[in-house]
């Protein structure tokens, strides 16, 4: 059985950085800030009445802040990917949405069974998605790339039999 201990320094882990954000984001990783606003959501494991709540929350809640269309609408596109992803591929988990003056970081976390090999996970095309799942419209396997392709940092921590932990970065302007 592998040792799924918390924050695990030796977990596999995929990063993607906008070059253009690296600094802004290291610099907001190592700070820690208290975020202005948090919201939470339960995600239930092959729940695809309720998937998809927790993203159209964060996209309304960003509106009222005023945050603009296209960018709304990138954060959108990667939040529904990543919670659709949690009730698609795993047993269910939670969502947690950090809402500061110029970006959201929102953290996904599962309770498993995990990916195997998240470099082969991000390859467009690539999926091990079920016939229900399938029935459902998913399984292109786009989610990821797409999601790499909307946000300004992507961060995949995850292994066989362990849960995966999610983060996306996006900066309002
Ligand atoms: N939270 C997760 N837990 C376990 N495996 C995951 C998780 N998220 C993604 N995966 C794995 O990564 C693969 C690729 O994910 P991706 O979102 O790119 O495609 P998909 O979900 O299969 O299809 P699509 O997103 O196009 O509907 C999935 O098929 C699954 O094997
Ligand atoms: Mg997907």
């Amino acid at each position: 059985m592998p040792d799924c201990a918390v924050a695990k320094p030796d977990m596999a882990e995929y990063w993607h950085k906008n070059p253009e954000r690296v600094e802004a984001i290291n610099k907001y990783l190592e700070s820690q800030p208290e975020a202005e606003v948090i919201l939470y959501g339960e995600i239930a494991e092959m729940d695809f009445v309720n998937a998809g709540k927790g993203s159209s929350d964060v996209k309304n809640t960003l509106k009222r802040l005023g945050v603009d269309p296209d960018t709304l609408r990138r954060i959108a596109v990667a939040a529904y990917e990543a919670e659709i992803n949690v009730a698609a591929h795993s047993r269910g988990g939670k969502m947690t949405s950090m809402i500061f003056d110029d970006m959201i970081h929102i953290i996904y976390e599962d309770e498993g069974p995990g990916i195997a090999d998240i470099e082969q996970a991000m390859t467009p095309g690539f999926s091990t998605a079920d016939d229900l799942v399938r029935e459902m419209g998913f399984g292109a396997g786009q989610g990821l790339p797409n999601i790499k392709k909307n946000a300004d940092a992507l961060h995949i921590q995850s292994e066989a039999g362990c849960p995966t932990t999610v983060d996306i970065i996006t900066y309002f302007a």
